[in-house]
């Protein structure tokens, strides 16, 4: 989500830089791949206090600190998803998608977070309703609800006892993945525990732009990772021990990387890009697909907090028990990515206050021939490619569910510049598929409506329909990319011929 918007560097050096062609792949997405389209519960629900939901950390900070989103906004409303999600099945319908990714709020079915404080008891039954309702009326639409059981909106109270970095939280998040499972586990196929746990980590207790917005960069990051690490793994265990027989699905988390390209082939950039990817999705991959931290993270993090005068590194221990006890609890890779940049080697910047940044020691740049979105994210479809193929071969080679991509537009129906998007990164994932043989077996766009885009408010609409957050009534109207993707998933095809196998 907060993808890093750089300064543009003059590179003489991108002349160097590995290109891949942009041409459009003309050969078919294999018969059982799955399309689909993707939201969050607090960018789209609303009904932020109704019928017994408790409080996010995005409910408490957007009323608590009119600054922290940019534009003054709030999620109150939203997309009013939580009255509309009828509507919204018929339009995912029309649309053809085979999944619908969605996330359950936390709060809305554990106010407080806890689901077995039997003072409280606190089960909010509407809000179990309200997903029942919503996954049984998408199996009914033939639509596979692909859910998500946390997407950064943490119930405010276990914010209260410390957030991500208190270890307490892996119990309390596995009480409630378990109830999750319970209650809707028999018509759900495709869990992720978490979505973009780095950018909570990272921006969430390294920096101030995503809640709780408390900067303890260097220290409170890594601690969150390592929490959230282990809340994973048991949500996994108990999904594969109390209820894999009976329900048949799969569980992973959703891991987001921006492709990391070496500014140079340098050894040191190139070590530098690599070092970037580890810090960035090997932070979660490594210790869930291959076990323990990447190298590099203990090498880098071990070195500046000797330096720093800690007796011990900032970068928090797994004991072998734990090690072993996330190392393999995946089924498939969810991967998010939405753009490339450059990656260039740094210098050792002087010691002193911890800095994930620091530890990582790499200057970014883009290119200026890119192609920007709305947002100045720069489109790459090629870097999508040889991300895949990065998983591919640093994780020997996982099936993957690209579960984000897409764009911001600057508010017009006719958003030409998203079929175009789409169709290059689509186009990248044929390539992985057909020339690098990466297990790639689906595609989500982001977003299905236009929604709440965090600190950004309404200002980034990312959906393939318009949604008018001036009207109370929030009528939805399908963009011009509605079409594409139309065909794109009833052809599985992106060229106007034939495509061929
Ligand atoms: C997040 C979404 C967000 C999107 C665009 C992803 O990081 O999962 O919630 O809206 O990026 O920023």
């Amino acid at each position: 989500m907060f993808r890093q918007k750089k300064l543009v560097f003059v590179i003489l050096n991108t002349l160097l830089v590995t290109r891949v062609s942009n041409a459009i792949n003309t050969r078919a997405f294999p018969d059982d791949f799955i399309f689909g389209a993707a939201s969050s519960a607090y960018q789209v629900e609303g009904g932020w206090n109704a019928d017994g939901k408790g409080e996010s950390i995005w409910d408490y900070l957007s009323h608590k600190n009119k600054t922290f989103i940019w534009t003054g906004e709030n999620a109150d409303v939203a997309c009013d998803t939580y009255n509309k999600w009828k509507q919204d099945i018929l339009l995912l319908k029309d649309l053809g998608v085979n999944h619908y990714r969605f996330s359950i709020s936390w709060p809305r079915v554990l106010p407080t977070g806890y689901a077995d404080w039997l003072l409280i008891n606190d089960i909010n039954e509407p809000g179990i309703v309200y997903y029942r309702n919503l996954i049984k009326a998408l199996k009914e639409n033939n639509i596979e609800p692909v859910v998500t059981l946390q997407h950064f909106d943490l119930p405010q109270y276990l914010q209260d006892l410390g957030g991500w970095p208190n270890p307490n939280l892996v119990d309390y998040f596995a009480d409630y993945a378990r109830l999750a499972f319970r209650e809707f586990g028999e018509d759900v196929k495709y869990w992720t525990t978490f979505n973009e746990p780095r950018q909570v980590c990272q921006y969430g207790y390294g920096s101030w732009v995503l809640a709780p917005a408390i900067s303890t960069s260097g220290v409170g990051d890594y601690l969150c990772t390592r929490t959230v690490l282990l809340a994973h793994a048991k949500a996994y265990h108990i999904y594969d021990e109390e209820f894999r027989t009976q329900q048949n699905g799969v569980i992973s988390m959703v891991i987001d990387a921006t492709w990391e390209e070496p500014v140079s082939n340098r050894t040191e950039d190139v070590e530098a890009a690599e070092r970037q990817l580890q810090f960035t999705f090997g932070l979660y991959g490594n210790p869930i697909y291959n076990g323990n931290w990447p190298r590099v993270v203990i090498d880098r993090v071990g070195f500046r907090s000797e330096h720093e005068n800690f007796t011990k590194s900032r970068l928090p221990k797994f004991t072998h028990e734990e090690i072993e006890y996330i190392k393999g609890t995946y089924d498939y890779v969810g991967l998010n990515s939405y753009t490339t940049e450059l990656v260039g080697d740094a210098s050792e910047e002087e010691f002193g206050q911890p800095s994930y940044t620091k530890d990582v020691r790499i200057e970014t740049s883009t290119d200026p021939s890119w192609n920007t979105t709305a947002y100045s994210w720069a489109i790459v479809p090629w870097g999508l490619r040889k991300l895949l193929k990065w998983v591919k071969d640093t994780y020997n080679n996982p099936k993957i569910l690209v579960t984000e991509n897409g764009c911001s537009d600057n508010g017009t129906l006719d958003d030409d510049m998203r079929i175009d998007y789409h169709r290059g990164y689509l186009s990248a994932v044929l390539d992985a598929i057909h020339e690098d043989e990466v297990d790639v077996f689906g595609y989500t766009a982001w977003s299905f409506l236009d929604s709440f885009e965090w600190i950004m408010g309404y200002s980034q609409p990312f959906g393939l329909y318009h949604v008018d957050f001036t009207d109370d009534d929030r009528p939805r109207t399908p963009k011009k990319s509605v079409g594409f993707y139309k065909k794109v998933i009833a052809t599985h095809c992106l060229s106007d011929e034939e495509c061929t196998k």
